[in-house]
């Protein structure tokens, strides 16, 4: 009994299958930025998630370090670490999911645009990987500006020959993730079971949590709650940001949020019913071709992006005040991967 309860004790991090691979399917992902303040922690959880069979580690650097630390957590996935251009294909190739948090973070004072110099670059020149050597692979997209960055490697893709809409997703979870522990929080409901739409992008006003739709439903929220519970969702990543005081913005939740996408891409990859996220996507559901909503993954990527739902006034509001934003932000990222 004794030696039973240590070999399952790590399991209550997820579920008791962790330690064995069933009858999942062979499935590798690879995250591009491993060895960063997001890479570690998101390393760690997609090594304690079942549904991984092998998981490539690659940055620029210090990954051999980060993949032997991982590598020794006994769950499923086999985990290799390639640093460094000359590896980068070796790190890519079979891939069935690439996650992208490679680039750099915001300082106080900054916005997520003035990360757009270097990380539109960094995405660039992954995203010509990508069409090289894993054409096929979902794209889970977290290096910021997100709203920039998706169409930046729509553009790289269109190019290579290898786009298909249904495989690109930019990363919105954490706004998610951030909408419920705040509703939660004021609506005085159990977290658990607290489930918030975020829609239109990843940046200040484009990000739109759409309140109306939050179950449990509270009758106790009037409109100066939910007014403060949007804006705290909105500036949710600058308050991490200030309160890092220039060591960077959110890893730890965003490793967790990042985990949580990936797994719910694996689900639909696997052929279960009925996974529904929100992602930024290519999306006819606005005027805007890239659009963040909820979207229903299954085995080729995106099986549906479902539509807004009924809005509040407020929340009407909220979505026309983002789109000359997020519009200008896609059109910046389509111009720069256009540019020789
Ligand atoms: P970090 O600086 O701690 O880590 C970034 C890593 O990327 C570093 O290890 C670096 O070596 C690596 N890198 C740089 N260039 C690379 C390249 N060409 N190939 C591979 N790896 C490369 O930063 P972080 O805190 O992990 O944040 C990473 C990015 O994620 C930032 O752009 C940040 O704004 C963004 N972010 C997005 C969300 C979201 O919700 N989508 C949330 C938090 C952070
Ligand atoms: C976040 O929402 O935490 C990220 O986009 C990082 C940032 O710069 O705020």
């Amino acid at each position: 009994a004794a030696l039973r309860r240590t070999t399952t004790e790590p399991s209550r991090l997820m579920s008791r299958s962790c330690y064995s691979s069933g009858s999942h399917p062979e499935r590798k992902v690879v995250i591009l930025g491993a060895a960063g303040g997001i890479g570690q922690p998101l390393s760690l959880l997609m090594k304690l998630n079942p549904l991984v069979s092998s998981l490539s580690l690659y940055d620029i650097a210090n990954t051999p370090g980060v993949a032997a630390d991982v590598s020794h957590i006994n769950s499923r996935a086999q985990v290799a670490g390639y640093a460094g251009d000359e590896q980068l294909g070796q790190a890519l190739e079979g891939s069935d999911i690439v996650i992208i948090p490679a680039g750099v973070p915001r300082k106080p004072g900054m916005t997520r645009d003035d990360l757009f110099n270097i990380n539109a670059g960094i995405v660039k020149s992954l995203c010509i990987a990508i069409a090289k050597y894993c054409p096929n692979a979902l794209v889970n997209m977290i290096s910021n500006p997100v709203n920039s960055t998706v169409p930046i490697a729509a553009e790289v893709f269109k190019k290579a020959g290898t786009y298909d809409e249904k495989k690109l997703f930019g990363v919105t979870t954490l706004d998610v993730v951030r909408a419920k522990t705040f509703y939660a929080g004021k609506a005085k409901v159990p977290v658990a079971e607290v489930n918030v739409p975020v829609v239109g992008g990843h940046a200040g006003v484009t990000i739109l949590p759409l309140f109306s739709q939050a179950t449990p439903k509270s009758n106790s929220l009037g409109d100066e709650d939910i007014k403060a519970l949007t804006k705290r969702t909105q500036d949710g990543g600058t308050e991490v940001v200030e309160a890092k005081a220039g060591k960077g913005s959110a890893t730890l939740s965003m490793a967790y949020a990042g985990a949580v996408f990936a797994d719910a891409c694996l689900k639909g990859l696997n052929g279960v019913p009925d996974i529904v996220e929100c992602s930024y996507v290519q999306s006819t559901i606005t005027e805007l071709p890239f659009f963040a909503s909820k979207v229903r993954l299954g085995k080729n990527g995106v099986e549906e992006v479902l539509g807004l739902g009924p809005l509040s006034d407020y929340e009407k509001e909220g979505l026309e005040s983002l789109k000359p934003e997020l519009k200008s932000s896609i059109e910046k990222g389509v111009k720069f991967a256009n540019q020789s």
